[in-house]
């Protein structure tokens, strides 16, 4: 007999309740779910065991959530060394943050953001990453296709003080307690999961991406294939994947195979950070998106 542990979720679900809006984020990324997290979760079936996070990023759906287990994963390893910061040892994600910030708001912003850039891309870890983050242009971290370097300039906003992302840092690391981390491609996590896991999949969107996240190619055959075999054994997935947009319907060329997905949602995600960013101030007003949400019961 299966040991639900989300009972109490369905019975508050049953009687109108949802899981509510989470706004506050901790690191800016591409792909970010922040404002409709709590969208895609209201899809998720009222029973399930472990929740499962493969393509981790910012971690927006896992922070709106704040479950009880977990299992969150992502392939680069100064980001996944935030989060484990995060969950384990709080202190020294604020320091990495205030330390980057007391130094760029106290010189020049420019030059001292290149300095940080630098850095990171001599060495890759975690606290550079975490300030570029939240002071790149747009929060849009980008890596060059020829050499895998940071490429994103300097934003023209002020990055939020040290005590706005203390209180952001205390308010998630409690949202991370019933969390593991592993830095991990997503197909070893998957292979884990257990009949009754929902597993939440965003992977890098395949078209408009592949520049990002440390210039990874990404192929989407091997984690359709992933998906059918957690299928098979009896857990929950859903697949987030890019939406409409203005420059043509790609969609149908996407090798989804017939039958693997039950159902399909559309969900609205608001304008595009990435076209913004890319079109620099030309008309941005065709640029609505909106993510398929692919469930597989
Ligand atoms: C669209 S983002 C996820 C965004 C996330 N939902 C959020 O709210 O920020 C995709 C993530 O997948 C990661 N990634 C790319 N290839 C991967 C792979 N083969 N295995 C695991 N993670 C991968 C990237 O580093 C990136 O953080």
């Amino acid at each position: 007999m299966q040991n639900w542990l989300f009972d109490i979720k369905r019975l508050q679900q049953e009687q109108g309740y949802t899981i509510p809006p989470f706004h506050v984020q901790l690191l800016k990324w591409i792909g970010n779910k922040q404002r409709f997290a709590h969208e895609i979760i209201a899809n998720f079936p009222a029973n399930y065991s472990r929740y499962i996070e493969p393509f981790l990023g910012s971690g927006a759906v896992l922070g709106t959530l704040s479950p009880e287990r977990a299992v969150a994963s992502d392939l680069m390893r100064p980001l996944v060394d935030i989060w484990l910061a995060l969950k384990n040892d709080p202190k020294s994600l604020k320091k990495w943050y205030a330390s980057r910030w007391q130094r760029f708001s106290s010189g020049e912003r420019q030059e001292i953001y290149e300095q940080i850039k630098a850095s990171y891309n001599h060495e890759p870890n975690p606290g550079d990453l975490l300030f570029l983050s939240r002071a790149c242009y747009g929060g849009v971290v980008r890596f060059r296709q020829d050499d895998g370097f940071m490429s994103t300039p300097c934003g023209v906003h002020q990055p939020i003080s040290p005590d706005s992302f203390d209180r952001r840092v205390d308010l998630w690391h409690e949202r991370v307690k019933g969390t593991e981390f592993h830095c991990s491609d997503f197909e070893p996590i998957m292979g884990h999961a257990e009949e009754g896991d929902v597993i939440y999949c965003d992977p890098p969107y395949v078209h408009s991406q592949t520049i990002l996240y440390g210039a990874q190619s990404f192929d989407l055959e091997r984690l359709l294939k992933t998906i059918a075999k957690c299928k098979d054994r009896g857990v929950f997935v859903l697949l987030s994947i890019d939406g409409t947009k203005k420059s043509g319907n790609y969609l149908c060329n996407l090798p989804i195979p017939d039958g693997l997905f039950a159902r399909e949602i559309m969900v609205n995600c608001g304008r595009s950070m990435l076209k913004r960013f890319q079109m620099a101030g030309e008309e941005l007003s065709s640029e609505l998106v909106s993510d398929r949400l692919l469930l597989t019961w």
